[in-house]
């Protein structure tokens, strides 16, 4: 299966680089894990990942931490009904656990304009969060619009277009174990 996804990548002479090994993206996990494990021992957050990017990023994070956690998913879209994007982000899929009361802490894949999560922590405080910190595997400041604040930052980048451990480039690539960069 996986040699003819390699086959249709080369015959459309794509080029990447790896930019991060799956050993060093897996080291980086356990290390922000450790940091989660130990900021909220005692607690038991809710962990909410933003779909789809983030699949893999937070599997491997939710079980390396040492806590008990609860988990869900949200997902926006930067999309409005036409094919342009307005820069607007909508949620498509809300959160269906309780977090009024509870710390929260949003995983991302990536942060880049920020105007993502933005709207995510409006929301999820909007709903009554205690806390809402975030947790992203690549912050990439380059085409940053609105601030964020990540407060477990697995690799920060200047720009380039990262595909691969759940990223995509027009839904290709997410499959990969390392991360790329695409020429
Ligand atoms: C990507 C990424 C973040 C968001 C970040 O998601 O996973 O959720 O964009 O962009 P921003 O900081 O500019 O708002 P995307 O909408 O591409 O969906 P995907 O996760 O399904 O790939």
């Amino acid at each position: 299966m996986l040699s003819i996804k390699l086959l249709k990548v080369e015959s459309r002479k794509l080029k990447r680089e790896i930019l991060f090994t799956s050993d060093t993206v897996q080291q980086r996990v356990r290390e922000m894990a450790g940091e989660i494990t130990a900021d909220y021992e005692g607690e038991e957050p809710i962990l909410i990942g933003v779909l789809n990017g983030v699949i893999f990023f937070f599997a491997d994070l939710v079980r390396s931490i040492a806590i008990p956690t609860k988990i869900d998913f949200i997902r926006a879209s930067s999309y409005g009904s036409g094919t342009v994007s307005k820069g607007e982000i909508s949620l498509t899929k809300d959160v269906e656990i309780q977090v009024e009361g509870e710390h929260v802490i949003i995983v991302e894949d990536i942060v880049d304009t920020g105007l993502t999560l933005n709207r995510i922590v409006d929301h999820l405080e909007e709903k009554g969060a205690k806390s809402c910190r975030i947790c992203a595997l690549i912050d990439k400041s380059e085409r940053r619009k609105k601030e964020v604040s990540v407060d477990y930052c697995g690799f920060k980048l200047e720009g380039g277009f990262v595909v691969g451990y759940g990223l995509d480039y027009g839904e290709r690539y997410r499959y990969l174990s390392d991360i790329c960069v695409l020429k």
